[in-house]
């Protein structure tokens, strides 16, 4: 089931994936993030779908913004590819899109909400948000090559 808000500014944000544009995601976060310049559509692609992905929309149709939530929509979610077309920052659409997620009804048993960021933390914060509260139990395996160079499992 999709979920919908309209905003009063005019603005809706939804998480149906019917109404996401992907080529205009994908140009976004392809070329404009810092995160994930150059991934590639195929991978874009299945990221989308593999997430809550929410789109928040002007009232004459087109996509001025996006986010995802990798998550099982039970226990655990992570936020991502954050972004606000150019043209309409500034204007509370991302602080919209946070609140969304906050609010949205698969989202309310997760036991961890977590994101990473380079200088957005005063965003989030706001939503609650806040540092690791246990950094030393957190690992990872990092590769910033992913899409790029093919690699075998361990
Ligand atoms: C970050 C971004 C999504 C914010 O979208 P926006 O619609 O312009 O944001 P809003 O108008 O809702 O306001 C953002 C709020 O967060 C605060 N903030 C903190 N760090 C920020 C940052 N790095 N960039 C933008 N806002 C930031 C602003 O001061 C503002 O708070 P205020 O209204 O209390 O002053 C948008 O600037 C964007 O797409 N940037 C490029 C991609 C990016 O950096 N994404 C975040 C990755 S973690």
């Amino acid at each position: 089931m999709t979920h919908e808000q309209a905003l009063t500014s005019g603005y809706t944000i939804s998480d149906d994936l019917a109404r996401f544009d992907l080529a205009l995601g994908h140009r976004w976060i392809s070329r404009e993030s810092y995160w994930s310049e150059g991934i590639p559509l195929e991978v874009f692609k299945r990221s989308v779908a593999g997430s809550l992905t929410v789109g928040a929309y002007a009232a004459e149709g087109p996509m001025v913004g996006m986010l995802r939530v990798v998550t099982d929509r039970a226990t655990f979610g992570w936020v991502d590819d954050v972004f606000v077309d150019r043209a309409s920052r500034g204007h509370g659409l991302g602080k919209a899109l946070i609140a969304y997620v906050r609010s949205h009804p698969d989202l309310q048993t997760l036991g961890r909400f977590a994101l990473a960021t380079r200088d957005a933390q005063g965003l989030y914060a706001q939503f609650g948000f806040g540092p690791l509260g246990a950094p030393h139990l957190w690992m990872e395996i990092r590769n910033r090559d992913a899409w790029r160079v093919p690699t075998s499992p361990p």
